[in-house]
């Protein structure tokens, strides 16, 4: 594939255990090349499972908590306790079941859209500074138009920064933040999570066409595949 490595798993379960796998292992090799292991990660139903099994053994012991940061690769714009909130998500699943110390959890600020991009995209500066920004790790979902974070199709100004507001996101809240293209494409490594029959052409499409328009085939690296695992039967 063009723009990345699909991988096609046979149940939502061994989807999950796939993912926690090359999650654990890209936290380890991070940890040992530089001592942390900067992870953005998205929301939606489907990392629910991968979010569960990392906060059990043996994932949970393997994962070294202390030295693991954790970003929001976009957010729905409601506050950190609302139902909406992909914080909240993260927190339910995963991050209140594993010792990760409290800073460095990096929730996006919910003051006003505009504000919160801004200072979202200082904190993500100031935390790789004086190195410029790239992830480890981002861990995205595509939505069945193709959108991905909160990138949908049709949006193609974010601007030039590294967080953007979205003020007219077709899948509901309206309201959200959302890393762009820039700084996504900087990331070390990219696992999608794809769930649902809905989106299996669109995956074939996006995996096999380097120049999609579509924003989840937007996503892409320079230095390896982008790797797509897939539950796509129902
Ligand atoms: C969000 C997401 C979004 C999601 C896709 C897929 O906050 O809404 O980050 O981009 O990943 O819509 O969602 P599902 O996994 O629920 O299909």
């Amino acid at each position: 594939a063009a723009n990345g490595e699909v991988i096609r798993l046979p149940t939502p379960a061994a989807m999950a255990a796939e993912a926690a796998g090359r999650i654990a292992a890209i936290a380890e090799a991070a940890v040992a090349d530089h001592g942390y292991f900067a992870w953005a990660l998205s929301g939606g139903n489907t990392p629910v499972a991968t979010y569960r099994m990392l906060a059990q053994s043996p994932w949970r012991e393997r994962i070294d908590w202390g030295r693991t940061h954790v970003f929001f690769a976009d957010e729905r714009f409601v506050p950190h306790d609302h139902a909406d909130s992909n914080y909240r998500l993260a927190e339910e699943t995963l991050l209140s079941h594993v010792p990760i110390p409290a800073q460095n959890v990096h929730p996006t600020p919910i003051t006003t859209p505009e504000a919160s991009a801004e200072a979202y995209e200082r904190s993500v500066l100031d935390f790789f500074a004086p190195q410029p920004p790239r992830f480890d790790l981002v861990t995205l979902g595509m939505g069945p138009d193709g959108h991905t974070a909160s990138l949908f199709p049709g949006m193609d100004d974010v601007g030039g920064g590294l967080v953007a507001a979205v003020h007219n996101s077709p899948k509901p809240p309206p309201l959200r933040l959302t890393m762009t293209y820039r700084l996504l494409n900087e990331a070390r490594h990219v696992l999608f999570l794809v769930s649902g029959a809905d989106k299996a052409a669109l995956l074939e499409q996006i995996a096999a066409n380097a120049d999609t328009p579509l924003p989840a085939g937007k996503v892409v690296l320079s230095e390896r595949p982008v790797v797509w695992l897939a539950h796509l039967s129902g």
